[in-house]
């Protein structure tokens, strides 16, 4: 049997990604992040597409040679097809086709959400895959997904955000708090050191295993709002406080809705993934899930977490396998059928 090596790209928001995979095995996994958004408090659709264009070739470049992998050797060609920001989407997706194209070896479309969760197969040492059928929990920027995995493409969403995701309340929140863009990570640092007993906000009432987040966006500006107004430095004062209340309010919505779903489906394996898996809170939470209900969870290695090519690349292999692959005619989708 051949090694099959796959190159794989992502460019569906704002990191230009691309990985060299040998069968299940990540040679290289190369990110490069566009500072450019930060000033403006989010992500800039016609300055994303801009950089991509300029980072794609170097980032390639530099992916085929950490792995050692001239392109010569490349059994095929793995893009990201959608979700995402139709200008972002559109680098990564013509320039894939082209170098299949010159390299004449076959195309293969990937969806970004099934990347996410279909990461998990990455040959990692230390790292257990999931056995079909499993929970996964994809909390990303854009994102906030129950799905019922039954096989590598056969997986069903059985709950999902109605308005934010949980990304967005994490990014929405240390917008209030005045923090840079994307603020879900500066609230997972300043959490660790605060108390978060401290503010309680109310839950949301979501039927189902659904979620909602924007009341409880609205509902912190309000509480943040109000208590400036008494003491200018409330924020400043408060900081890891405020972080760690909002960052354990979130997990236990996130956790609420994983019970209801174990109880209903009668499934105890739980794989999360996309960016918001980055946060250690949740990490912890789930971790601990294992003592606590029985549970068996799977936490993607952490730069597997955030938007990056190697899970794009772990579903080119297996597509590769089964021989799923796409002409010259595919086109980007900035949204798609899951
Ligand atoms: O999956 P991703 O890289 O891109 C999307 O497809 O959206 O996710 C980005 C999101 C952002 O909202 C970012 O604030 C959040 O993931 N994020 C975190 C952490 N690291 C990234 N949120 C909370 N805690 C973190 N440590
Ligand atoms: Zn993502």
């Amino acid at each position: 049997h051949n090694d099959v090596f796959i190159l794989a790209i992502e460019s569906s928001c704002d990191d230009t990604a691309a990985a060299v995979l040998r069968n299940d095995k990540v040679l290289s996994n190369v990110v490069a992040g566009q500072k450019i958004h930060e000033e403006y408090g989010g992500v800039v659709p016609e300055l994303a597409s801009r950089a991509h264009q300029q980072n794609i070739v170097p980032v390639v470049d530099m992916a085929l040679k950490r792995a050692n992998v001239n392109k010569n050797q490349l059994s095929a060609i793995a893009f990201t097809q959608g979700p995402g920001l139709m200008g972002s989407l559109l680098v990564g997706t013509s320039f894939a086709k082209s170098l299949s194209l010159s390299l004449d070896i076959p195309l293969i479309a990937v969806n970004h959400m099934h990347a996410h969760i279909l990461a998990h197969f990455i040959d990692e040492e230390g790292f257990d895959k999931p056995e079909f059928p499993f929970l996964a929990l994809t909390i990303s920027g854009g994102h906030t997904q129950i799905v019922k995995v039954n096989s590598f493409f056969n997986m069903e969403i059985i709950g999902e955000t109605t308005d934010d995701a949980v990304g967005e309340a994490f990014d929405k929140s240390a917008k209030i708090m005045g923090l840079p863009y994307p603020g879900g990570p500066l609230i997972d640092k300043f959490a660790k050191e605060g108390n978060q007993k401290k503010y309680q906000f109310t839950k949301p009432k979501v039927d189902g295993l659904n979620f909602s987040f924007s009341g409880l966006k609205t509902q912190i500006l309000y509480f943040i709002q109000r208590n400036v107004l008494e003491n200018p430095n409330f924020i400043e004062e408060n900081k890891a406080d405020i972080c760690a209340s909002i960052q354990h309010t979130i997990i236990e919505i996130l956790m609420e809705k994983l019970k209801m779903t174990v109880a209903e489906t009668g499934i105890t394996q739980i794989a999360i993934g996309g960016g918001v898996s980055a946060n250690s809170g949740i990490r912890e939470t789930l971790k601990n899930a294992e003592g606590k209900y029985g549970w068996k969870t799977f936490i993607p290695k952490f730069e597997y977490t955030t938007d990056n090519a190697a899970m794009i690349g772990i579903v080119g292999y297996q597509k590769y396998l089964e021989n799923r692959f796409n002409d010259a005619s595919i086109v980007s989708k900035a949204r798609i059928e899951f």
